[in-house]
């Protein structure tokens, strides 16, 4: 602890000196999400306040494609990511080929494109969309079938709450994936009355056995708004470790799924990041209008 709280007085005096502001996932740890994060939310939440960011710099802890998604909306700021290896399953799993070939095979139909995708993958889509606004986006557009790239069990989800029907692309997320309904039917029987909250990235066959689905942020909402007395929040480990500390008197099952990428932060790398400037996230020129327009028309549907 003596180290987390050095660190934690070096990145506060370093973002004094450096402009600098920490935006950080929902899945940092406790120390960075209490201790040094200057706004914390889902990627929809970090996607709008990236674009109203006042401070020169924004240090985004968490992975990749959320750092270029916070440069595409805000350019003119340096943008660091604490480390460059933090990528993302889903965003490694598809290139703008695979989403041409499927623009080639269903002439016509729109392409909605999760955020946890490169910039080059959304400079080749229609519009964006989160876990947080997925339904919102897929209604928007008053289509009957979307071409919805690339978590096969988003696309299922939102096409069974919608009614859209939806052209997939074999994505999945490596944290989520390995969720089973068996799980969900083991807590429920350890735990009578808990109620189950589950990732819309997981398994068609999850979300169905669960009490309700959501972003990590509406998760948040949800234990707020609602005040369960024991919940699950099947998503990754860190998020009951940040919610159950502000909620002291809800008693939080954990089912618990590592993301190795989100897991990259660390006080010590957003320290050394803030000290030396590294890592800078750019965007190719010649990608960054497409796939700003795909944000923004995201960003647009409220
Ligand atoms: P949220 O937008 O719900 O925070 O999800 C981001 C993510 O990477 C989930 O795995
Ligand atoms: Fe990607 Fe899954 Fe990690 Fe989220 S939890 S960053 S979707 S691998």
């Amino acid at each position: 602890w003596a180290t987390f709280a050095d660190d934690v007085d070096a990145i506060d005096r370093l973002k004094r000196e450096h402009d600098a502001v920490v935006l950080a996932h929902n899945y940092m740890t406790p120390e960075i999400f209490h201790g040094v994060a200057d706004i914390a939310g889902d990627s929809l939440a970090l996607a709008r306040e990236a674009q109203s960011v006042e401070a020169s710099t924004i240090v985004l802890a968490g992975v990749h494609f959320m750092a270029e998604t916070a440069k595409l909306l805000n350019p003119a700021k340096r943008v660091l990511i604490p480390d460059l290896r933090a990528g993302c399953s889903l965003a490694e799993s598809i290139t703008p080929e695979d989403v041409l070939a499927l623009r080639a095979a269903h002439p016509g139909v729109p392409v909605v494109t999760y955020v946890n995708t490169s910039a080059a993958v959304k400079a080749v889509s229609d519009i964006c969309c989160t876990s947080g606004n997925a339904v919102k986006v897929i209604e928007s557009l008053g289509v009957e079938e979307v071409i919805m790239v690339p978590d096969q069990y988003l696309a299922r989800n939102i096409a069974a709450q919608t009614g859209v029907r939806v052209i997939t692309h074999p994505g999945a997320c490596e944290v989520h994936e390995r969720f089973t309904p068996a799980d969900i039917a083991t807590i429920r029987a350890d735990h009578p009355g808990v109620t189950v909250l589950a990732h819309p990235e997981c398994p068609p066959e999850v979300v169905d056995a669960a009490d309700a689905s959501g972003s990590t942020a509406q998760m948040i909402d949800f234990v707020t708004r609602e005040h369960p007395r024991t919940v699950a929040l099947i998503t990754e480990c860190s998020m009951s470790d940040n919610v159950a500390a502000e909620h002291p008197d809800v008693e939080f099952v954990r089912p618990c799924n590592l993301c190795p990428h989100m897991k990259r932060n660390t006080l010590r790398a957003i320290r050394l990041a803030l000290e030396t400037g590294r890592h800078e996230v750019t965007v190719d020129p010649a990608l960054a209008a497409p796939a700003r327009r795909a944000i923004e028309r995201m960003l647009e549907v409220r």
